[in-house]
């Protein structure tokens, strides 16, 4: 019992409640999708709550089937990556996307800030591919020292 997980977060899809029906996106695998094209927003690929996804879905899948369904979520986005995963969820508010990827606790945090309890209430959360494999989870974790 060298190390502990402290926290867990989903890493969900927030989609948008006026223009998006849940049940297209049930999986991760679904961001591929073509008719998604020009409606996803993400922070950067390389942000460590990204990349641990990326990380899964290459342990799901292998690192060739990984890298076509990156191309693919690649190829939906409607802008550069950019900003925080809030700043995703404003984005969906002010109409520049449809998806994004986000953990689950900024849900509760922009409901109780004044300013962006517009952005949390233009979407509905999602927790990807739970009929099979589950949704991925990030932890913050402790090594502890005798
Ligand atoms: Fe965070």
């Amino acid at each position: 019992n060298m190390w502990f997980g402290l926290t867990t977060r989903t890493r969900s899809v927030y989609a948008s409640k006026e223009r998006v029906n849940l049940a297209e996106i049930q999986r991760y695998e679904d961001l591929a999708d073509p008719k998604w094209k020009g409606r996803i927003c993400t922070r950067s690929g390389k942000h460590p709550y990204n990349l641990a996804l990326i990380a899964s879905m290459i342990a799901h899948h292998g690192e060739a089937e990984a890298e076509t369904w990156l191309r693919g979520v690649k190829s939906n986005l409607a802008r550069k990556p950019q900003g925080n995963d809030r700043a995703q969820v404003k984005a969906i508010y002010e109409g520049v996307c449809d998806l994004s990827l986000g953990n689950n606790y900024y849900l509760g945090k922009m409901l109780n800030d004044p300013e962006q309890i517009k952005w949390a209430e233009a979407v509905q959360i999602t927790f990807p591919n739970t009929e099979e494999r589950g949704t991925h989870v990030n932890i913050s974790g402790m090594a502890l020292t005798k």
